[in-house]
């Protein structure tokens, strides 16, 4: 039987490191490590330089895991980015980073897709690629997240709740096809959309005349209400819990594997007391827990994919063991999925 599975990880992140003091001391944000700490267990993040996107971060993370996965990026017959902060509205980060890996010079002009389903973005991403393998309509798909958070984000004390969130990263994977008994067993995704306005940056509204509005001499002018990311923190807190047990739960169900037999959960990485609270739910063991929100804060569509790339590279993650991934975020949305790596 055709099966997809991951073939290489490879994931990267900026080398500019901003701690939780950073955020006082050099942005002048009226926070504290402590207060950061206890509610989020993010203790620094990564920001790029000026001039660096998504696109960017992802071809050094897709770069890695084609190396690792023995291929080249004229083996790709698909790339799929999944961001929510693009280099530009339109057109997506995928072409950017098809042209990046050289595949345009090769004169191989892949299928590039988008996915906007941020901190689920990632789950999406490998659903559709692990469909598209399994269906016979691709061989090497390329699944990438990635962000660029810090151009985007509110560093100032009005803007603290959600920009002391948010750090900049890649992670990218392969998914291939196999004969082997091994892959992606299980992946579903869901979607509230009576919570989209929950955690949104509209920048804009299209459905206003003009879209944006424009002052005498036709410059665009952006209120900082909708230029900024607006979280209800806490409800997205308490819908997170709920969904993601309910997702977790559900790809037990259907695939029955359960608790006992899943060596690895990987978790997004949203906020680490809302991973803790779902593993407490589920009696999942603090040990088979990945995390690295302390070092990334939260990176959105890459989160998950760092995690499998820094798990394979470290050891703890190897070939036979199952993993089960979930995510929950904007929208809202969400996804699991089980792995036999
Ligand atoms: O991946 C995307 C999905 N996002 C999430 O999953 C986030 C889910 N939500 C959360 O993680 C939490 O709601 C937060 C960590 C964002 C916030 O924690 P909270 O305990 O819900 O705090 P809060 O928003 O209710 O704010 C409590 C207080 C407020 O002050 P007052 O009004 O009580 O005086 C805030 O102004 O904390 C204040 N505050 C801060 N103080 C210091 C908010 N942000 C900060 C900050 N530093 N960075």
């Amino acid at each position: 039987m055709r099966n997809a599975y991951i073939s290489g990880t490879g994931g990267y992140v900026p080398p500019r490191v901003v701690t939780n003091e950073d955020l006082t001391n050099e942005y002048g944000i009226e926070t504290s490590d402590e207060w950061i700490q206890q509610r989020t267990g993010i203790k620094e993040r990564r920001f790029a330089e000026a001039g660096v996107g998504s696109a960017e971060l992802g071809a050094k993370a897709a770069t890695m895991a084609l190396e690792n996965a023995g291929l080249k990026a004229t083996d790709l017959d698909m790339i799929i980015f999944a961001t929510l902060s693009p280099e530009y509205h339109f057109p997506g980060s995928a072409v950017f980073l098809q042209e990046m890996l050289g595949l345009c010079d090769a004169g191989k002009f892949v299928g590039c897709l988008d996915i906007r389903n941020q901190c689920s973005g990632f789950l999406y991403g490998l659903g559709t690629a692990t469909s598209m393998v399994k269906s016979g309509a691709a061989e090497h798909v390329l699944v990438v997240g990635g962000e660029t958070h810090s151009a985007a984000l509110d560093l100032s004390t009005r803007g603290r709740t959600v920009a002391s969130l948010f750090g900049d990263g890649a992670g990218a994977v392969v998914v291939s096809a196999t004969d082997e008994d091994r892959g992606v067993r299980y992946w579903k995704c869901g979607a509230d959309g009576r919570f989209k306005d929950a955690l949104s940056q509209r920048v804009w509204d299209i459905r206003n005349r003009p879209f944006i509005p424009q002052d005498a001499e036709g410059n665009g002018l952006v209120d900082p209400e909708i230029m900024w990311a607006h979280m209800d923190g806490r409800k997205v807190f308490k819908h997170a819990v709920t969904r993601m047990c309910e997702a977790v739960m559900e790809a037990c169900q259907t695939t029955e594997v359960f608790g006992p037999d899943i060596d690895l959960f990987l978790f997004h990485q949203a906020n680490m007391r809302i991973n803790q609270y779902v593993a407490k739910q589920l009696f999942i063991p603090e040990e088979k827990l990945v995390h690295n929100i302390h070092k990334y804060g939260n990176t959105t569509a890459a989160t998950i994919p760092l995690l499998m790339w820094e798990a394979v590279a470290d050891g703890r993650l190897k070939p036979g063991m199952k993993v089960m991934c979930c995510a929950f975020g904007s929208g809202f949305t969400w996804g699991a999925s089980l792995i036999e790596w």
